[in-house]
């Protein structure tokens, strides 16, 4: 297994944010997915660092969003579309035909997914998709119990973050909140990932993720089977693992 793990938090970013840069230089036109949350922001603004700072050649890169909010606006600050379009693709300029989203709101998310995938599959498929890990083990929207063969859909939102957006929203009770997501199986047939996971709070996902056995129950289980993915970690999540001895298994 390819695990690498950060010294620091300005490392961590820093290699998170040098996988991407490094994509779009060895491929200038690489569709690269991204993840939102508390782990990627500092990667994003990295990114930009990085450009302003080298220059390198973005005009033909697209860049798409894993996984959105559904039932609220895209503006709003905790949907993915706001959050990527501020910590990145704002910033680097880019132009919303290479800037991919799934909808918040839609009359038949289905065949907003389908021509998602469909989209994606037309600029060649994925080649390098940054996954961020949910304390239990989920990936994107896909919490615990997805099947593996799933392709993006609408699912319902974990409730934690169902409650904390309701409450920043004012969104009454009555009207459904959920979320679309990347299935697993799309996350698969990605040519290449990274999965990054810091702080103490993922430590036992991570554990299980690379340790325990590949099932449902874990989604991020399955990223063993993954020809190319790398697990970039800090100390704290990588507490739990003996990585000498998940390195010896390749
Ligand atoms: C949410 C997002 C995922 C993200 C995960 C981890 O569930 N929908 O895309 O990977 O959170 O977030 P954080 O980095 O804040 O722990």
């Amino acid at each position: 297994m390819k695990i690498t793990v950060a010294g620091s938090e300005a490392a961590f970013d820093t290699i998170a944010a040098g996988r991407i840069a490094g994509q779009i230089c060895a491929r200038p036109r690489s569709v690269i997915g991204l993840s939102t949350g508390r782990t990627t922001g500092n990667i994003h603004r990295e990114v930009c660092r990085m450009h302003a700072e080298a220059d390198f050649d973005i005009s033909c890169v697209t860049f798409f969003g894993l996984d959105e909010v559904t039932g609220v606006d895209r503006e709003y600050a905790g949907a993915c579309y706001a959050m990527l379009r501020n910590e990145i693709c704002g910033p680097l300029g880019i132009p919303a035909d290479r800037f991919l989203m799934l909808p918040t709101r839609s009359d038949d998310f289905a065949a907003a997914c389908r021509e998602f995938t469909a989209e994606l599959d037309r600029r060649g498929g994925i080649d390098l998709l940054i996954l961020g890990l949910g304390e239990n083990g989920h990936l994107g929207f896909n919490q615990p119990g997805t099947p593996f063969g799933s392709h993006a859909w609408h699912t319902v939102m974990d409730p934690t973050l169902e409650a904390r957006i309701r409450r920043e929203t004012a969104t009454p009770a009555g009207v459904p909140l959920g979320g679309v997501t990347l299935g697993v199986a799309d996350i698969m047939h990605a040519r290449r990932i990274v999965l990054v996971a810091k702080g103490a709070n993922k430590r036992q996902a991570v554990r299980r993720m690379l340790c325990g056995p590949v099932c449902e129950d874990l989604p991020a289980s399955i990223l063993q089977l993954h020809p190319d993915c790398e697990f970039l970690l800090d100390t704290a999540a990588a507490a739990d693992i003996d990585i000498n001895s998940l390195r010896n298994n390749e």
